[in-house]
């Protein structure tokens, strides 16, 4: 999945062109999953309509104060645009706009959202050979760059006027790229690699029946899609489970038992940096597994269980560098047990979810945790949707990462 998943970007197109690739442009950014309003110049009409950018955009496009077609000329905001874009893209960017930009000139709707902006702003120039080396384009480009933008820089080829040179607006596949290795970079799991257990483990009783439990493996899944889409590189080991993962980046390794899922993790925890073992393990298993169906009999039936394997303790003691985070699900003496849990472990974290919590702990699409941290702090949340229970665990790793 694309970083620019669930973006808002706002596509400033200025009169040059090159605007003949915008087009292209919006469906790339809207197939990689991104919302996208154009603002264009009045002057970007000659090169390309309105009506083509807002069909691919699905949304109105705006090029002044008011929108002229409008008998109430209801007012565009430059300030609510400005303030709704997570990104400010300006592609092409003509000499002009530039040099309006540089000197903060705010005479059309496209200059005044430039300066009402905060959001992180990319710019891709397109003008003829001569004009992108005038020393007023490469100063101008200076003073951008002096102000955080970041500059998307122009191919070499053929251009518009026949000549050969740099000036070329970047292609759309190239700008694309180029925004979400940008964004990646910012991300606060960027390069960070990420190790998530989740779900239930089956221990077989014969070929046909299982030891098992109700996890449904919801909230470890919520755990790899937020962690991937904050740029770490996850690894989910994952039990029996109906859940999809949407996010494509996400190693999923799916398995049954518990020592399939300690196998499992035992290679990539090494190099891991962070590890949470949301999954439900079963605690024990039969101690002989039987070739054949056990057939039923009058009298009752006894089957010995030993220990499995506690994959958690066994990762504390590996541990070097590794954050360890564990989950605790309790039903009495919930602190007590879960700060023992902490401990003996060896964990940096550990998630409490309580059983007595309406809306909380298996199945439920909604979870109520309380983090407690190696030294003893204690957070509570109330209920959430476990996407959102999700962001605030990584909240507190995250924290842990910058400390
Ligand atoms: N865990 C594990 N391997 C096991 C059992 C548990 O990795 N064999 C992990 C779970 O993924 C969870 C944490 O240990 O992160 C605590 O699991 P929990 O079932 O609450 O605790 P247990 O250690 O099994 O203790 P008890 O069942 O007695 O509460």
């Amino acid at each position: 999945m694309s970083v620019l998943s669930g973006k808002k970007i706002l596509l400033g197109i200025s009169a040059g062109i090159a605007a003949y690739k915008t087009p292209f442009l919006i469906r790339l950014l809207v197939k990689a999953g991104a919302e996208v309003q154009v603002v264009m110049t009045p002057a970007t009409k000659d090169f390309v309509t309105p009506l083509t950018l807002a069909t691919l955009s699905k949304k109105p496009v705006f090029s002044s104060f008011f929108n002229e077609d409008d008998e109430n000329a209801t007012w565009n905001s430059h300030v609510d645009l400005a303030l709704w874009a997570d990104y400010l893209l300006f592609a092409p960017l003509t000499a002009n706009t530039l040099a309006k930009m540089a000197q903060g000139i705010a005479d059309n709707l496209l200059m005044a959202v430039y300066l009402s902006a905060k959001c992180p702003i990319y710019f891709a120039p397109a003008m003829d050979l001569d004009m992108y080396k005038h020393p007023t384009t490469k100063k101008n480009i200076d003073i951008l760059k002096s102000f955080k933008h970041t500059f998307i820089p122009p191919d070499k080829g053929e251009l518009a006027s026949g000549l050969i040179g740099e000036g070329r607006m970047a292609e759309p596949e190239a700008i694309i790229k180029f925004l979400e290795q940008s964004i990646e970079k910012t991300l606060p799991l960027f390069g960070k690699k990420v190790l998530i257990t989740a779900g239930p483990t089956y221990e077989a009783i014969d070929p046909v029946r299982f030891i098992g439990n109700h996890s449904s493996g919801k909230m470890g899944v919520a755990l790899a899609e937020v962690a991937a889409s904050l740029g770490a590189s996850v690894t989910l080991i994952i039990g029996p489970s109906a859940i999809h993962t949407k996010n494509p980046q996400i190693n999923r390794i799916d398995v049954v038992s518990a020592n399939d899922m300690f196998q499992a993790c035992s290679m990539p925890f090494k190099t891991t940096d962070i590890a949470i073992l949301a999954a439900a393990v079963a605690d024990y298993k039969p101690a002989q597994v039987a070739t054949q169906k056990i057939k039923k009999k009058d009298t009752s039936l006894h089957i010995d269980l030993t220990p499995t394997i506690d994959i958690l303790a066994t990762l504390g003691q590996q541990k070097t560098n590794q954050i360890l985070v564990g989950f605790a699900l309790e039903t009495e003496n919930e602190l007590q047990n879960a700060k023992d849990k902490l401990k003996r472990k060896n964990l940096d974290f550990i998630v409490l979810n309580s059983l007595q919590d309406k809306g909380a702990g298996f199945k439920a699409d909604t979870n109520k945790i309380t983090i407690i941290s190696a030294n003893n702090k204690i957070k509570n949340f109330p209920l959430k949707e476990k996407e959102l229970v999700a962001k605030d665990i990584f909240i507190e790793i995250i924290d842990k990462c910058h400390a």
